[in-house]
């Protein structure tokens, strides 16, 4: 089943510099269950799909759907769906981690004594549990990442968005939030959609890849596919394959997107 779902979806930004198209037109599905990785270079549109996609930046064009729940007629439906970590998350240096916890709680309505449990059984899952009563400017850049996504998760969210998580962690700390990942898939379902530069990340992450570049949809498929497709055989790298698809490598820049 099907539980994103986008056609022609849009963005274009006034600029005093004239029209930017961020977003020209993205059409993608996205199963129950599974973790996709959205890749593309720099300026691709990753993080403008995101917002839209959370409601916290409206398209200009196209429509899309999170958990049947329509972006331009639901957008309550579609935030109560939807867990977000931002590219750059944001948390108050000076309260605790537990504050921080209850305070999201309560900003999704949770009772006190209800924010309180679910923050400890947050703790609990993210491994923070120890830190509970640490400011959160002492927190090290992975304990920090871990707290974003447990506030995102305050309301068990069937789809959590996350925008490059793992950008300046140490390798322990990646694979740490591999794990994560992977276990909030299979202990509770939750369809994961990531954004990441790291390839290596994406190819032992994620079940399927779409690949943006300038706005669209160059190519997607399970990470072995896209190998074969475009990097010329199952044993290319996904560095010569995403190269491949965004024009800067063996295959011409104008080839057509494929799904495989
Ligand atoms: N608020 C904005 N105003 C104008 N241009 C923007 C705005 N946000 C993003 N853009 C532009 O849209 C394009 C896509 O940006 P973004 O979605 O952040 O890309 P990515 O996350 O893939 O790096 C870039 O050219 C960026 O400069
Ligand atoms: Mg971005």
């Amino acid at each position: 089943m099907a539980i994103i779902s986008t056609a022609g979806l849009a963005r274009t930004f006034r600029t005093r510099h004239g029209p930017v198209q961020a977003v020209r037109g993205i059409d993608l599905t996205v199963r129950e269950g599974e973790i996709l990785g959205f890749l593309g270079p720099n300026g691709a549109g990753k993080t403008t799909t995101l917002r839209m996609l959370t409601t916290l930046l409206p398209p200009t064009g196209g429509a899309a759907t999170v958990a049947g729940c329509d972006l331009a007629k639901d957008p309550a439906g579609v935030r109560r769906a939807c867990g977000y970590v931002a590219q750059s998350g944001g948390v108050d240096p000076q309260i605790t981690v537990r504050e921080e916890l209850v305070t999201q709680g309560r900003l999704y309505r949770l009772p006190k004594a209800v924010a309180a449990e679910r923050a400890g059984e947050l703790a609990r899952e993210l491994d923070l549990t120890g830190l509970l009563d640490r400011r959160c400017g002492a927190l090290s850049g992975g304990q920090r990442r871990r707290l974003d996504i447990a506030m995102a998760l305050t309301h068990r969210p069937k789809v959590l968005f996350l925008d490059e998580p793992t950008t300046g962690l140490d390798p322990g700390s990646r694979a740490g939030l591999w794990e994560l990942v992977r276990g909030l898939r299979d202990r509770y379902g939750t369809t994961v959609f990531l954004t990441t530069h790291y390839l290596d990340e994406a190819d032992a992450l994620a079940d399927r890849l779409v690949i943006v570049d300038r706005g669209v949809v160059a190519a997607e498929g399970t990470p072995a596919a896209l190998k074969l497709a475009y990097g010329g055989s199952a044993d290319a790298t996904l560095q010569d394959t995403f190269l491949a698809i965004t024009g800067r490598g063996p295959a011409p820049a104008d080839a057509a997107p494929v799904a495989v």
